[in-house]
């Protein structure tokens, strides 16, 4: 899908060529700046009750007099801000999704300049509706959006839109990769796949990679990523990408992604119902890799470090066991009262492992618990830092890219839930705030450096019907990336 900015009024829009035309309204039926035959056939619809200016409704009207565009779909959005923008445009997308249109042209709504968010949201709109999940089912009809896009808008706002549709293209491209990386399952999504997919990033983009498999691993001296990986026939990878846009002496940006390619809960096993969707618990580090792609696109001038500690967490006669203790890369002893709080695990000797590069910053990004969907449900992800700039810097990331994140407690109070009578901490505190006692226990890896963690358990992926990645938080990340950039 091609996205390119066109400078058009609003009240010359029935002169306009294209195969379809999407004209946003919102407000009242006076205040639309639309002229001519276009008015016309709003006023006639409004008055005939075929259509309302309610945010969601949309109206179809095919070859309509007066009006070149062969298709038009009017779409009401709640307002002339990116957010309704953006659930109006998903609303045509959907009136045009088995049209023939190849070419169509968005009108965003009267009354508001365009920005930079509003071209985002276009090509976030668009782009979302298209994806179609083929490779385990490609009797799935192919994506059937435009190949091209124009938006309409005036000439005094033409640099930031394009801005925005630059960004927005490259943060879709991230966001699909993510997609494709999360939705497949986990017989084909493996360590060894996520490895591959770094690789083959790095080669197209220029970016550098190192794979580490388990000896080397054992080297370091990461017994809690070791322990979690024990239980798998599937060998393990550790992933490092890096992207150099900013000389050697500025200090990087580094984000570890949670990498379990499947989690059962290993000893401390999963029930049944919908243990399916721990193919999703690789949603971290998908968001990484969706996060370089973006970047790799947009070449701002940072340094960049990608880390990604992937296995699968199985239950074996080789799989380590509750009560177990395991020496962490930071030589903090672990005791693993549950299994299945293996992403944890894993992560502790990332972020140590993260040390040497001396970062600006650190995020890390996991699908970490199910107490952070209990508290803050599939809108927003869990943010844990206790540095107030960077805890912001996120926040604002978030609302920038509509790709929403909310503050949560670090009270060292919390730690208290973590101790353990025979190692320096257990890995699970009680149910009580588990989200927190899981960012506690992550907290004890992270002196050196400013960090911050992304719960995205309940953000990652969408359940029922709709089952599938939704490639979150690239959008955040990269907006963080580029705001950290000089
Ligand atoms: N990957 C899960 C977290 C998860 C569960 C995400 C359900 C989304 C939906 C994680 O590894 C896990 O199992 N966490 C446990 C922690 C508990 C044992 C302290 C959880 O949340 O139940
Ligand atoms: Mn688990
Ligand atoms: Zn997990």
């Amino acid at each position: 899908m091609d996205f390119k900015f066109a400078p058009a009024s609003r009240a010359a829009l029935a002169e306009l060529s294209c195969d379809a035309l999407i004209v946003i309204v919102t407000g009242d039926a006076s205040s639309q700046g639309l002229d001519g035959a276009l008015a016309q056939q709003l006023k006639d619809a409004l008055a005939q009750k075929d259509f309302q200016l309610k945010a969601g409704r949309t109206l179809y009207l095919h070859r309509p007099q007066g009006v070149k565009a062969p298709r038009v779909v009017l779409a009401a959005a709640a307002d002339a801000g990116p957010k309704a923008l953006r659930a109006a445009l998903g609303n045509a997308a959907g009136v045009l999704k088995n049209s023939g249109a190849k070419h169509v042209a968005v009108a965003p709504a009267a009354g508001a300049a365009l920005t930079a968010e509003h071209a985002e949201a276009v090509v976030a709109a668009l782009a979302d509706a298209s994806y179609v999940y083929r490779h385990t089912k490609p009797s799935a009809p192919p994506a059937a959006g435009p190949a091209r896009v124009s938006l309409l808008g005036e000439k005094a706002d033409a640099k930031a839109v394009q801005q925005g549709l630059a960004r927005g293209q490259a943060i879709a491209a991230g966001v699909t990769l993510a997609r494709e990386c999360a939705n497949r399952p986990g017989n084909h999504c493996t360590p060894s796949f996520l490895a591959e997919q770094a690789r083959s990033l790095a080669k197209e983009h220029g970016l550098k990679v190192e794979v580490l498999d388990r000896k080397a691993v054992e080297k370091l001296g990461m017994g809690a990523f070791l322990a979690v990986s024990q239980g798998s026939e599937e060998p393990l990878r550790f992933i490092v990408l890096r992207y150099d846009g900013a000389p050697r002496t500025q200090a990087p940006v580094v984000l570890v992604g949670k990498g379990i390619t499947f989690d059962t809960g290993g000893i401390s096993i999963k029930p049944a119902a919908e243990m399916d969707e721990m193919k999703f618990d690789m949603g971290g580090a998908a968001s990484v890799l969706g996060t370089f792609r973006a970047v790799a696109e947009l070449k701002p001038r940072i340094n960049l470090v990608g880390v990604i500690p992937a296995c699968e967490n199985m239950p074996d006669g080789r799989a380590v066991k509750p009560g177990d203790v395991v020496t962490s890369m930071s030589g903090q002893t672990i005791e693993i009262l549950n299994t299945d709080a293996e992403g944890r695990l894993i992560l502790c000797d990332a972020l140590t492992y993260v040390e040497r590069f001396k970062p600006a910053a650190v995020v890390d990004i996991a699908t970490l618990t199910g107490a952070c969907v209990v508290a803050l449900g599939n809108l927003r992800t869990g943010l844990f830092c206790a540095d107030d700039e960077l805890a912001e810097a996120l926040l604002d990331s978030g609302r920038q890219a509509q790709d929403l994140a909310w503050r949560m407690p670090l009270d060292e109070e919390y730690e208290e839930a973590l101790k353990s009578n025979f190692a320096d901490m257990g890995n699970v505190g009680g149910r009580a705030g588990g989200a927190i006692t899981a960012a506690m226990f992550l907290r004890k890896f992270t002196s050196k450096y400013r960090w911050a963690h992304l719960d995205i358990a309940g953000t990652a992926w969408k359940g029922g019907g709709a089952k599938g990645a939704t490639g979150r938080p690239v959008p955040l990340l990269t907006h963080f990336v580029l705001g950290q950039a000089r």
